[in-house]
């Protein structure tokens, strides 16, 4: 079936929750612990409501069901979910900043299959069409590898703490659009 991408709503939150704890879980594994991985669950990785208000969080579906989602925002908070308490809200101005790349995501079994590069390819023609000639994201390491594929070039790993004294790390990536 052709994949279609739409734009998410509120609704489809408790949706894309669970998408999210499946991709986690089932496409992270060979790069961090079971651990690391409910930790991050808990605020690092989850749904940021506010990119489905502006408009900027697409959901992939294939024959009706969600395959994947991913999103991109003109706002200064860099990654993480709403349960996160360090938001910040404020606009982006696409002269002097970069755009974020959000939360891609894919369904374990429709992995490999160029959702997620589909899902990137809108985001980024979205920031460039709002004027962003740039766009910045904290990759997990599962995502340095699409990432890569889709021309960016990273900088050093950080580390991040996810509470229960789980760290894990991400890789600082940026692509001129
Ligand atoms: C990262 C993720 C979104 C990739 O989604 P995907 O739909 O499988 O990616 P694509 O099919 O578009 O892959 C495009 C290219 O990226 C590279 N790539 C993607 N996943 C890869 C993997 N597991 N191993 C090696 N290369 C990979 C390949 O070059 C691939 O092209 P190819 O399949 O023709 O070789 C998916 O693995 C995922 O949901 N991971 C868990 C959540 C996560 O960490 N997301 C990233 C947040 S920053």
């Amino acid at each position: 079936m052709p994949i279609a991408l739409r734009k998410a709503v509120l609704d489809d939150v408790a949706a894309l929750e669970s998408l999210i704890a499946r991709s986690a879980r089932g496409l992270s594994f060979a790069d961090y612990r079971p651990s690391q991985i409910e930790g991050a669950l808990t605020g690092a990785f989850g749904v940021d409501t506010q990119l489905i208000k502006d408009g900027t969080y697409f959901i992939a579906e294939e024959d009706g069901q969600i395959a994947g989602a991913g999103g991109w925002s003109y706002r200064a908070t860099v990654f993480g979910s709403d349960a996160r308490g360090d938001r910040d809200p404020s606009v982006l101005d696409p002269r002097r900043h970069a755009a974020s790349s959000r939360a891609v995501c894919v369904d374990p079994a429709k992995s490999r299959r160029g959702i997620g590069s589909l899902l990137l390819e809108r985001c980024e023609s979205e920031a460039r069409a709002r004027g962003f000639t740039s766009a910045e994201l904290l990759a997990t390491l599962p995502g340095v590898r699409l990432y890569a594929a889709r021309g960016y070039s990273g900088g050093q790993r950080v580390c991040f703490d996810v509470g229960s004294g789980e760290i894990i790390e991400f890789v600082p990536m940026q692509k001129t659009l």
